[in-house]
């Protein structure tokens, strides 16, 4: 199946995109770990991404869609994939639509996880996240760790997001609204939009994810 996961900062998408991808056998594609992942490495990429990531703004088109391809085009991805966080706007949609006409493939369907902006908020004012590997999150009160500050999975330090103040979050909010809320109607057209709550448990929301994604088949 190829699947692109949709929702505003803060929905769950990261979340939901590991337990998903397990169920389903493809790979969580997230561009955020991606471009996270360059960062720590101190790639060019890595520091190009930083300035923008920081103030809340999309990375350039360019350099995204680039990576999207490079990682999509991996052997694991053959069969399809589950992408997090890209497309982001418009124009990735329609570089997406090319990349998979000229492979003869499309997409399954689009989730679009719904949250109120109040809960998001909250989300991402508690989240952790582990040093060592970006899919290793948590949260406060939501999902505490056994020991405070320290990854449950891998024992790695637990780390509050630069872009996760208050400030940047307001400013990711936006660009979501303005930006990426369009590709929605985009997939509309082509019919392909899930849509489903994501409050409450996160076991619940998988299910419900899985759920909608069989009916939409
Ligand atoms: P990215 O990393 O994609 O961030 P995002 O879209 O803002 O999403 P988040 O990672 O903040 O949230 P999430 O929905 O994954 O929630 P999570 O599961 O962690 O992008 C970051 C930046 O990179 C962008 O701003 C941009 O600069 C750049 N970028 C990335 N892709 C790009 C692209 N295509 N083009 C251009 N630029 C790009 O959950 C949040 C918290 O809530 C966690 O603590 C979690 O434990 C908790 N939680 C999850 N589910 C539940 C639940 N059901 N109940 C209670 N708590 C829950
Ligand atoms: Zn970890």
């Amino acid at each position: 199946m190829r699947i692109v996961l949709v929702g505003p900062p803060g929905a769950g998408k990261g979340t939901q995109a590991a337990f998903l991808a397990q169920n389903l056998s493809i790979p969580h594609i997230s561009t955020g770990d991606l471009f996270r992942a360059n960062i720590s490495r101190q790639t060019e990429l890595g520091k190009l991404a930083k300035s923008y990531m920081d103030a809340g703004n999309l990375v350039p088109d360019e350099v995204t869609i680039a990576m999207a391809k490079d990682r999509m085009e991996q052997p694991d991805a053959e069969n399809g994939f589950l992408l997090d966080g890209f497309p982001r706007n418009v124009s990735q949609a329609e570089a997406l639509d090319e990349l998979l006409e000229s492979e003869s493939m499309q997409l399954d369907a689009v989730l679009d996880l719904e949250v109120p902006e109040d809960e998001v908020v909250k989300r991402i004012a508690g989240r952790r996240v582990c040093r060592n590997e970006s899919a290793h999150v948590f949260h406060v009160t939501y999902k505490p760790p056994a020991k405070e500050g320290v990854c449950d999975v891998c024992g790695g330090e637990l780390y509050q997001r630069d872009d996760d103040s208050e400030e940047t979050v307001r400013k990711r909010l936006e660009v979501y609204h303005t930006q990426t809320e369009p590709i929605i109607d985009y997939y509309k057209a082509q019919g392909l939009v899930v849509t489903i709550s994501a409050l409450g448990k996160v076991e619940d929301v998988t299910r419900r994810a899985m759920e909608a994604l069989k009916r939409g088949e």
